[in-house]
């Protein structure tokens, strides 16, 4: 075993789980029949979906009763409780089987003027202008090109609408990787190799962090992404740890500490 791997093995060993509801996710993900793992998956999503509309209701209500767009929807748990609060609901993702686990869901609980579209993650389909919110709920930093994924939701959503967002941890927090089960040790990301990393999950070393579906998206790479976009910010908030939380004003250090950016735009 290479030094490096070795090295990132015992560094893992300082650390316990955050998280041991992901090691129960990721244990049902990995098996074939994908039943148990979408039950509890869906369950972990309405819960988180319930809480992100009564934040943005905190934010801004000019959007209630308007219809919505949930942009990289999962398998529906938040779209089910935008629904509640809006005209119509639509959610796209790139991902069929959380898609039609989404639908049976709707079907199941008689919800009407909601819908899901499986799509490649290019061109939204839908026409100009057709929403007035767009959700955009911890998928930013799941984009493989974030500015053309922008300038599609600025497309959709009619002059005026808002676009409500939220992601995290970013890439520069301890927890950056998303590996919280097989790899809990703060910044080992960016601390080793990748090929260390990769060998330490338990994935061939030449797999790289874009193919497990992150792209390395800092805090201020957000922000210039935003700034280029055209969208105007309406709000904007960083979450950081208590204990460190004055550190959010210090450019560069800032990045390794946010664990959590919740924004409001209008187009
Ligand atoms: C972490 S999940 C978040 C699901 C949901 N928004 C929530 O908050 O519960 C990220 C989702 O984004 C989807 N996704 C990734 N890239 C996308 C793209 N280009 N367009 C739409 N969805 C995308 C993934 O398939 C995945 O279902």
């Amino acid at each position: 075993m290479a030094v490096a791997e070795r090295l990132c093995r015992y560094y893992q060993t300082w650390f316990s789980n955050p998280s041991p509801e992901a090691d129960e996710l990721v244990a049902l993900h990995a098996q074939e029949d994908k039943a148990a793992y979408l039950e509890k998956y869906f369950h972990h999503e309405v819960e988180k979906g319930k809480m992100a509309v009564e934040r943005f209701l905190g934010l801004n209500r000019e959007w209630v009763g308007g219809r919505a767009l949930d942009f990289g929807c999962g398998a529906g748990g938040l779209t089910f409780a935008i629904r509640e609060q809006t005209r119509s609901a639509l959610g796209i993702d790139l991902e069929e089987y959380k898609l039609s686990f989404a639908r049976q869901q709707a079907e199941l609980r008689g919800t009407t003027d909601i819908d899901f579209i499986c799509y490649p993650g290019d061109r939204i389909p839908a026409a100009d202008s057709a929403f007035d919110v767009v959700f955009c709920v911890d998928v930013m930093e799941h984009l493989p090109k974030p500015d053309e994924s922008l300038a599609e939701i600025r497309r959709v959503l009619k002059p005026g609408g808002l676009l409500l967002l939220s992601f995290g941890p970013p890439w520069g927090h301890p927890h950056g990787k998303h590996t919280w089960t097989r790899l809990p040790g703060w910044w080992t990301h960016l601390l080793f190799p990748q090929s260390a990393c990769m060998k330490t999950i338990g994935l061939p070393a030449d797999t790289t962090w874009e193919q497990l579906g992150l792209h390395r998206l800092t805090v201020s790479k957000f922000e210039r992404l935003m700034r280029a976009s055209g969208f105007r910010q309406l709000y904007r908030q960083y979450n950081i740890q208590r204990p460190v939380k004055w550190l959010k004003h210090v450019p560069g250090v800032r990045d390794l500490f946010i664990s959590e950016v919740v924004a409001v735009y209008r187009k």
